[in-house]
């Protein structure tokens, strides 16, 4: 398709950000998914433009260095000094004496900016045939941005900035957004005419608007609707306001998609988050980077998800998943940690106090209770006892463990890989399982126990325990069939679920 105008892109990106007080440059500044000018740059994106600048100065190495991994189709601009917006739209220019058409210009600290406006804006500046179109806003509060001045016909006169102005134009409330389309040519030729003779001592790219003016030139304003669009970044508590506004327009946009949001305003999702219809979200929970949740999946109270894909029936409470994968049906917490590649097929579960890492849980598995599986796959519809750690490391690799299906594993267990237990093989309350278990067979992998009778009489006499020890010696001389325990042999305590048929006498079930 051939364009009538070729546009280009230029993002203002080469400001210190001073009352950030960071050692992170202004538009590096995470909000809700993005940086600020990450999110400048996907404004700007549904204009295809045929090439998009990035002017960089301050923090230009770190700024580069996001630009590559995260818009590799931008090329950096080097401001080496910062000398004004104009001076750094200029400098652009001189790097690409290709451009013609339209050329966007966004201050790289707009993050609020909707695609649509953009596009509005552009869309307006190019069918009016335009020298130079500005994106205005309405606001409450105008204090420190650069006024619209219009003539008494209601034309744009110029853009005159706060320091710069008089009374009467500080009262207007009708502000420069710091968007702007150009006329490729018509910009070139103002932009070596640029005065510093202003309160900065600045090129004010502004000036081009009085300058076209003069020249006779049509130039445009171009109101946003919404106002809040427009609101730039100056410190921290401005880029905490706009990530509540942020917030509140993703999560309505979910809402009207049909997700529950049970407490909107302790519900923080990313602009690259996806959720299906159905979706409920719980209080206090932040769903971040490129995480998914499933069509009737429950995910909260208090849970933080980063990139985590959660399928759809699932239910995740209280939990901090990075970089896992939850199946349809699984549940989740409360009190779980998932880890990268922790992967949990259908209808698993993993519980309390339980933290994950590098693994497949299969199908209907379990692994209830203060457990750490590390680098381990776990088989269909196994158990996995309580309080058992997957031992991975021998402190210079690590290993993995295979854990059949149907297994029943005892609480307790330390799993000393790389080790196997097979297909409906169980194992023991407290052992450390060293060597593989074949399918179906029950490892045992501890210190038979020994009691010595009368101890505590002896060695502890006079205690509220030896008393209480002599009561209950005194009082089984009458039932005699109390005190005594199981038969020795295969009394194999253990397995943290009740298992129908489980073996041994006074099987102790944990769950
Ligand atoms: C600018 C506008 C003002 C407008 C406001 C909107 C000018 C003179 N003023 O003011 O009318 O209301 O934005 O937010 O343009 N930058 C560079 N190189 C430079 C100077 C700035 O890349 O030499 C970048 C900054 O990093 C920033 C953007 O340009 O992203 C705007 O600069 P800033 O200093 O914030 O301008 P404002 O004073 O806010
Ligand atoms: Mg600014």
């Amino acid at each position: 398709m051939s364009e009538p105008h070729p546009r280009t892109v230029v993002v203002l990106a080469a400001g210190e950000g001073k009352r950030m007080k960071s050692s992170l440059p202004k538009v590096l500044h995470p909000l809700l998914g993005r940086t600020l000018v990450g999110h400048v740059l996907n404004a700007a994106d549904p204009l295809d433009a045929a090439r998009t600048l990035v002017v960089v100065g301050h923090g230009a190495e770190q700024v580069r260095a996001h630009l590559a991994g995260t818009a590799p189709a931008a090329t950096a601009v080097h401001q080496a000094e910062q000398l004004g917006t104009g001076h750094a739209v200029r400098i652009a220019l001189e790097a690409a004496p290709e451009v013609t058409g339209t050329v966007v210009v966004l201050n790289g600290d707009v993050p609020l900016l909707r695609p649509e406006t953009v596009v509005e804006l552009v869309t307006a500046h190019e069918s009016e045939g335009a020298a130079a179109t500005v994106l205005a806003a309405e606001v409450p509060d105008p204090t420190g941005l650069g006024r619209i001045v219009r003539d008494a016909a209601g034309r744009l006169e110029q853009i005159v900035e706060q320091r710069d102005a008089s009374p009467d134009q500080l009262a207007v409330r009708e502000i420069n957004a710091g968007i702007y389309a150009f006329d490729a040519a018509r910009l070139r030729d103002v932009l070596g005419k640029l005065s510093t003779d202003n309160d900065q001592g600045e090129e004010y790219l502004t000036d081009v608007f009085k300058m076209l003016v003069s020249a006779g030139e049509p130039v445009g304003v171009h109101l946003a609707a919404d106002h809040t669009e427009t609101l730039g970044c100056n410190d921290r508590v401005e880029l905490a306001a706009l990530r509540r506004l942020l917030r509140d327009r993703v999560n309505e946009r979910w809402m009207r998609a049909g997700v529950s949001l049970l407490d909107p305003e302790t519900t923080w999702i990313d602009v690259t988050v996806a959720l299906d219809r159905d979706a409920v979200v719980d209080q206090n929970t932040q769903l971040c980077g490129g995480s998914v949740v499933g069509s009737g999946a429950v995910v909260g109270p208090d849970v933080t998800l980063i990139d985590t894909v959660v399928g759809p029936g699932a239910t995740v409470l209280r939990s901090h998943a990075v970089g896992a994968e939850v199946g349809p049906g699984a549940s989740v917490g409360p009190y779980a940690y998932l880890r990268p590649d922790a992967r949990l097929a259908e209808r698993s579960k993993v519980g309390t106090f339980v933290e994950v890492k590098n693994s497949e849980i299969g199908v209907g598995s379990k692994v209830p209770h203060l457990t750490y599986v590390g680098d381990a796959t776990i088989g269909e519809q196994s158990n996995i006892g309580a309080a058992s750690v997957f031992v991975n490391y021998d402190g210079v690799r690590k290993h993995r463990t295979v854990i059949g299906s149907h297994a029943r594993t005892g609480a307790d267990n330390m799993f000393v890989a790389p080790v196997r237990v097979g297909d409906g093989a169980y194992t023991a309350a407290g052992s450390v399982i060293i060597e593989d278990v074949p399918s179906g067979a029950m490892g045992v992998a501890r210190a038979r126990q020994r009691n010595i009778d009368g101890w505590v009489l002896k060695r502890r006499a006079g205690t509220a325990a030896a008393e209480a020890a002599e009561r209950a010696l005194r009082g089984a001389q009458g039932a005699p069939a109390a005190a005594s325990s199981a038969s020795e042999g295969e009394a194999i305590h253990g397995t943290a679920e009740s298992v129908g048929g489980a073996p041994g006498a006074g099987d102790t079930a944990t769950e």
